[in-house]
């Protein structure tokens, strides 16, 4: 299956892009679930505007589809602010970023996604500019060369991650707040997916919402894609009504099981079981023998696995717990031979 295609991609489809015009929250109070974030948040925007002083700058980490950009967007419209969007991999050099800064006005916000991808030279124009709001330029070469400042307008710049441990200490240090986001709780999932259906006007019946819920990852990206999903199936397959019957069938033809695994997932415990009796095996490993790139197990699989209580890191490697053999069927056979 092409990446695009499966429910839980790495990165945002161009479906998604279309999808999330329509189905994108503007305000904190439609921003879905995240409570302790939001109230958090609120205080330090509603500070900030009596102040009339811009907002600190804010990190938010992740996983992929929990809600960053669109919290970042959400940020900006509560503070009637302008929003530039960019990305680390997008700035290459230096002159790109001092192009971006020098071009935004005060108040302004600059999003800066997969922050923890720029690269050194880039990096270090940011700490004056998110220090002081300052620009250094150096002019010349060698024993002459000096260091030109330029001030810049007073902005907020708001970074997104899905690791925090790959940012370098001292951009991480910059940012006066740092917001993690967490996987929604179940009910949240479920509110996003009426939200959705009744945005998209899709007709469903009621217990449907939690049905799929339940197999969304906890993830508002993969409730939206399976809702689209399992509306397809439905409007091919009958009148287009999400009834039980064409649901539970969409799920199985998708190979989504009812605790939101897919056949991903299924692969990489399967292999732990079968070729490393349980583990602990290395993620490397895993990548090699599923073909599955490494970077997306570690950011995308193995963390709902791990909320799930189906995997467990040890510093020897991954292990398959109990619960995920139980999962599968399968009987944990390294165990009982401890027991005789
Ligand atoms: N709290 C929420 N309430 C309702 N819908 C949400 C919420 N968070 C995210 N969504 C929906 O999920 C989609 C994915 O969210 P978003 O693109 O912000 O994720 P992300 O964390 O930036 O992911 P990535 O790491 O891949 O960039 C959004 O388009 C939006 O429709
Ligand atoms: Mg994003």
């Amino acid at each position: 299956m092409d990446t695009d295609e499966r429910i839980i991609a790495t990165s945002e489809s161009n479906s998604d892009k279309a999808l999330d015009q329509t189905l994108r929250p503007q305000t904190l109070a439609e921003y879905v679930g995240q409570q302790k974030i939001k109230e958090n948040l609120s205080i330090l925007l509603e500070a900030a505007k009596k102040r009339g002083q811009p907002v600190e700058h804010i990190l938010l980490y992740g996983a992929p589809g929990l809600g960053k950009t669109t919290l970042a967007h959400v940020i900006a419209n509560e503070l009637g602010a302008n929003i530039r969007v960019t990305s680390g991999p997008a700035i290459e050099k230096t002159g790109d970023l001092a192009a971006i800064l020098t071009n935004l006005s005060e108040g302004d916000i600059l999003f800066i996604d997969e922050i923890h991808r720029l690269n050194r030279g880039v990096e270090e124009i940011l700490y004056p500019a998110m220090e002081d709001y300052a620009l250094d330029i150096v002019i010349g070469k060698g024993p002459s060369a000096r260091t030109l400042r330029i001030d810049l307008p007073r902005i907020t710049i708001i970074g997104a991650t899905t690791k925090a441990s790959l940012l370098s200490a001292p951009l991480r240090d910059r940012f006066g707040m740092t917001y993690h986001l967490n996987f929604y709780e179940l009910s949240d999932i479920e509110d996003i997916v009426k939200r959705s259906a009744g945005i998209l006007n899709i007709r469903h019946e009621p217990e449907m919402a939690a049905e799929i819920a339940k197999r969304s990852r906890r993830t508002p990206r993969v409730a939206n894609r399976l809702l689209k999903r399992v509306r397809d199936y439905c409007e091919v397959k009958g009148d287009g009504v999400l009834s039980r019957d064409h649901c539970f069938n969409a799920f199985a033809m998708l190979e989504v099981d009812e605790s939101g695994l897919d056949s991903v997932d299924r692969k990489i415990i399967e292999l732990i079981i079968d070729k490393f009796a349980g583990g602990p095996v290395g993620l490397n490993t895993i990548a090699a023998a599923t073909g599955e790139d490494m970077a997306t197990i570690e950011e995308v699989y193995e963390p709902y696995l791990i909320q799930l209580g189906f995997l467990d890191r040890s510093p020897r490697g991954r292990i398959v717990t109990d619960i995920a053999y139980k999962h599968l069927g399968r009987k944990n056979t390294r165990k009982q031979e401890k027991l005789v």
